[in-house]
């Protein structure tokens, strides 16, 4: 072969190799799953969206800041209506701590008072609850758990949630804004993210990791999550609520978990596939890190751009501000308003 031959082959080799990659790789700008719609949705929501709230007998307040928070801005919102006619939805708040069985007669005393439930046997229907419902023999606690949208704190215990009809709150994030972006660490896992196993023992000697033993303070926390490249986290083990702040931050989650996640905050929403890794269990320190140098090479920068767009969806304020976690929870309602209503029909 001649120079130029062999520089010609190395050329087209480089070019096969270029363009096989930025194939795989699709070039994503939106964190949304679908771009064109949601701006158009998500004005009509503001503009119309009515939601009848049940009047708790006798009133309550609920203990977690984050369920009380989107109860107190949903009650003093402009979607809370008296007229059921215009309701496109029905609230039904009870406390945390109440029984199976009291919420059952709750469920009952709805039934028999108002004719709302009757229409859809629940389907226009939501509760909030932390730990979500299990599955009973008891008919009305079926209806809610089987027709009505349940809001769930993510994440859910396992069987308690139902995709495509169930919602997850995010939790509620800390306030403190991004401190640098030079990287230092490939990868950052907090005190109890990842449960303590041989791979957080073998990630512990690797200087490429950051493993804390002691939780840090929220100033080098968010330091820590900024600085680094990847944050790990494992689903059904480890603690896996400060996902949202990872991704405000610009780390991008690594999710390592045994089966498909099905309760992400706002999956009907966000490309949760674009902008998190997730990964088996199998494999250890090795494997995980050639995953991580393999993603940093190919779609880290795009990851962590589309995660960091979506982050003021997944942070709480009050009072609420547009697209924020508020208003992308009541933006999942929405997109379930559509229900069909059964016509009474009159005993002769
Ligand atoms: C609905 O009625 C209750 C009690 O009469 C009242 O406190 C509340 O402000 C009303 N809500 C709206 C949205 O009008
Ligand atoms: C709803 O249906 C149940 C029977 O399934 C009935 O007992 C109840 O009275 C109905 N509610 C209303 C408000 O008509
Ligand atoms: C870090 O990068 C993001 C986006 O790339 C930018 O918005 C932010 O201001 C930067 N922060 C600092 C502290 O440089």
């Amino acid at each position: 072969m001649s120079t130029t031959s062999i520089f010609l082959f190395l050329f087209s080799s480089l070019f096969i190799f270029l363009t096989t990659h930025s194939k795989s790789i699709p070039h994503i700008t939106s964190p949304y799953l679908s771009p064109a719609t949601i701006s158009a949705n998500y004005d009509a929501m503001v503009k119309n969206f009515k939601i009848f709230i049940y009047k708790p007998n006798p009133p309550f307040t609920f203990d977690s800041p984050v369920q009380s928070l989107f109860y107190t801005t949903l009650l003093d919102s402009d979607l809370a209506t008296n007229n059921t006619d215009e309701a496109h939805l029905f609230f039904v708040p009870f406390p945390p701590d109440l029984t199976t069985r009291s919420v059952a007669r709750l469920i009952r005393t709805i039934r028999s008072e108002f004719p709302y439930w009757n229409r859809t046997l629940g389907a226009d229907h939501f509760y909030l609850s932390c730990a979500g419902i299990g599955y009973e023999s008891d008919r009305n606690l079926v209806e809610l758990k089987k027709n009505s949208i349940q809001i769930s704190c993510f994440p859910t215990p396992d069987g308690k949630f139902i995709p495509h009809k169930d919602i997850t709150l995010p939790s509620l994030a800390s306030s403190h804004a991004p401190t640098s972006n030079a990287s230092r660490f490939l990868g950052y896992v907090r005190s109890n993210w990842v449960k303590e196993s041989t791979l957080v023992n073998e990630l512990r000697t690797n200087p490429e990791f950051l493993v804390e033993s002691e939780p840090s303070t929220p100033r080098i926390y968010a330091e820590r999550l900024s600085s680094s490249k990847f944050c790990l986290f494992e689903y059904g083990g480890g603690d896996i609520s400060g996902i949202a702040e990872a991704l405000r931050f610009g780390c991008v989650p690594v999710v390592i978990a045994d089966r498909p996640i099905q309760d992400l905050p706002f999956m009907d929403v966000l490309r949760w596939q674009e902008m998190a890794l997730f990964v088996g269990k199998s494999g250890g320190a090795k494997k995980l890190k050639r995953l991580l140098v393999r993603a940093c090479w190919e779609r880290h920068d795009q990851m962590r751009g589309l995660g960091m767009a979506a982050g003021h969806h997944l942070a709480w304020n009050a009072p609420p501000q547009s697209f924020d976690a508020f208003h992308t929870l009541i933006y999942q309602l929405w997109l379930r308003r559509h229900t069909i209503r059964y016509v009474r029909r009159e005993s002769a």
